[in-house]
C-alpha cells in the first residue's frame, strides 16, 4: 500500500513539474516611454482663479474648460450647476458666484 501511495507521489509530481511543449516562454516585458501633450495644471490668473482652481480640478484638466468657446453668463451658471447636479462635483454654493465670474471673465461672451 505504502509502496503504491509512494509510486502514485512520484509519478503525480513528474507530471506536474515537467514542462509540457505547448507551454510557451513568457515575453520579455520591456520599459518604454510614451510623450503625453502637456496640459496646464491649473487655470492661470493666480488669485482670480482660486475659487475654480479649489473646485473645478478634481475630475478633469483646465483644457475641458479653457477648451471651449466663449459663452454668455447663463450658459457658463448652467455648466457649474451641470457640474454639482449631474456629475456630483463637491461645490459649495457660496463658490458659485467667483467660479462664474472667472469664467465670464476669461471665457465670456455678451
Ligand atoms: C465630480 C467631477 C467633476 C468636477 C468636480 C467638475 N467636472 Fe466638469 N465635467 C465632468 C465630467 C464627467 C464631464 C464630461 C466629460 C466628458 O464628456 O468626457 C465634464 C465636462 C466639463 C466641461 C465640458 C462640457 C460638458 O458639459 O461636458 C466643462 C466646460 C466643465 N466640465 C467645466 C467644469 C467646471 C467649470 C467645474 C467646476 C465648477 C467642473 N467642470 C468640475 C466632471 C466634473
Amino acid at each position: 500500500m505504502l509502496k503504491r501511495m509512494v509510486a502514485i507521489g512520484c509519478f503525480g509530481t513528474a507530471l506536474l513539474c515537467a514542462t509540457p511543449a505547448w507551454v510557451q516562454d513568457l515575453p520579455a516585458i520591456k520599459s518604454t516611454t510614451v510623450e503625453l501633450p502637456a496640459g496646464d495644471a491649473l487655470f492661470p490668473g493666480g488669485a482670480s482663479a482660486d475659487a475654480i482652481n479649489n473646485n473645478c480640478l478634481a475630475c478633469h484638466s483646465p483644457d475641458m474648460v479653457l477648451n471651449q468657446p466663449p459663452l454668455p453668463k447663463a450658459t457658463w451658471e448652467a455648466e457649474v450647476h451641470k457640474m454639482i447636479n449631474a456629475y456630483k462635483a463637491p461645490i459649495d454654493d457660496a463658490d458659485v458666484p467667483a467660479i462664474v465670474g472667472y469664467l465670464v471673465q476669461t471665457k465670456g461672451k455678451e
